[in-house]
C-alpha cells in the first residue's frame, strides 16, 4: 500500500498533526474568500480535504462545498458532523470527480507531491483543470521546498497524548523523507511520508503543461509576499487558462 494512503487514514496522522486545527483553517478561508470576494453561487471543491476543516469553514460562509479525500477514514470523519452545503466523497486526485463543475479548487497544506512518478503530478493537475469551470480559479497550498531544505531538523522527539513521537528527517532525489516511530499500548508503529520539493519553478513548469495561469504568490496564511529563503509556505493562485 503506498505511505500516504495508509498514514492519512491513521488516527496517529490527526494526533501528531492536531495543530494543524480549526482554527489555522478559519484563518486561511477567512482570508482567501476576503480576497477573492466570490459569487454567492460559486462552487467549490477542498482537494485532498482530510476530515474537511477548510470546507467546513468554506460552507459555513454560505458556499456550495465539496471535499474530497483518499483517506475513508477522515471522510467518516468529515461527515459526523452536519452537512449544510457541504457533500465529502472519497475520492483519488488523480482522477476527474466532476468535470466543469467547480468555480474555486482549493488544494490545502502540502495536499501534493506524494506521488513516485511526475506523471500523477501532471495527471493530478489535468484533472484539475478538468473539473474547474472556464477561468476557474485553483490556490495550491504547498510547503516552501528552499526553507524545508535550509531549515531541516534532522532528530525531533514529540510527545503528544502519552505518545512518544520519534521523528527522523533526511532528503534524497528532491524528496523530503520523514520517518515517525512511537509505541503505543504495548505495539511499535512505524509510518513514513515522502513528499517531493517542487519549487516555484517546478509549479510553474507543471502549470504550463497543465493550462493554468499564475495570478498571484502568496508566502504565508495571511498572504503576504512569497520570499524563497525566508517563507514558511507557497501558495499559487492560479486561473484555469483553457477550456
Ligand atoms: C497533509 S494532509 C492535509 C489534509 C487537509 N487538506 C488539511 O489541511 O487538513 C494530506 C491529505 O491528502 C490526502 N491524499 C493523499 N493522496 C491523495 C489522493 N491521491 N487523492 C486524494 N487525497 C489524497 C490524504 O489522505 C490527506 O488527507
Amino acid at each position: 500500500m503506498p505511505w500516504y494512503k495508509e498514514w492519512f487514514n491513521s488516527p496517529y496522522y490527526h494526533k501528531l498533526y492536531g495543530g494543524r486545527d480549526k482554527t489555522e483553517a478559519e484563518q486561511l478561508v477567512s482570508n482567501l474568500l476576503d480576497f477573492f470576494n466570490p459569487d454567492s453561487k460559486a462552487v467549490f471543491l477542498d482537494l485532498a480535504c482530510g476530515k474537511g476543516r477548510h470546507a467546513r469553514q468554506i460552507a459555513n460562509r454560505g458556499f456550495v462545498t465539496y471535499g474530497v479525500d483518499l483517506s475513508s477514514e477522515s471522510i467518516l470523519a468529515a461527515r459526523s458532523e452536519p452537512l449544510i452545503n457541504l457533500t465529502f466523497d472519497v475520492h483519488d486526485m488523480r482522477q476527474v470527480y466532476k468535470a466543469n463543475t467547480f468555480d474555486y479548487i482549493f488544494n490545502l497544506f502540502t495536499s501534493f507531491g506524494y506521488f513516485d512518478s511526475e506523471n500523477d503530478t501532471i495527471l493530478t493537475l489535468n484533472s484539475v483543470n478538468s473539473e474547474l469551470k472556464s477561468q476557474g480559479i485553483f490556490v495550491q497550498d504547498y510547503f516552501n521546498a528552499n526553507k524545508v531544505i535550509h531549515q531541516l531538523v534532522p532528530h525531533e522527539l514529540k510527545s503528544i497524548d502519552g505518545i512518544d513521537f520519534e521523528i527522523e528527517k533526511h532528503i534524497a532525489d528532491k524528496r523530503v523523507y520523514k520517518s515517525i516511530k512511537f509505541k503505543d499500548q504495548g505495539y511499535d508503529y512505524r509510518f513514513c511520508e515522502q513528499v517531493s520539493l517542487y519549487t516555484l519553478d517546478d509549479f510553474k513548469s507543471f502549470y504550463k503543461q497543465t493550462g493554468f495561469e499564475i495570478l498571484h504568490v502568496f508566502g504565508d496564511y495571511n498572504l503576504g509576499h512569497f520570499n524563497e529563503l525566508e517563507s514558511d509556505r507557497l501558495i499559487l493562485v492560479s486561473k484555469k487558462s483553457n477550456s
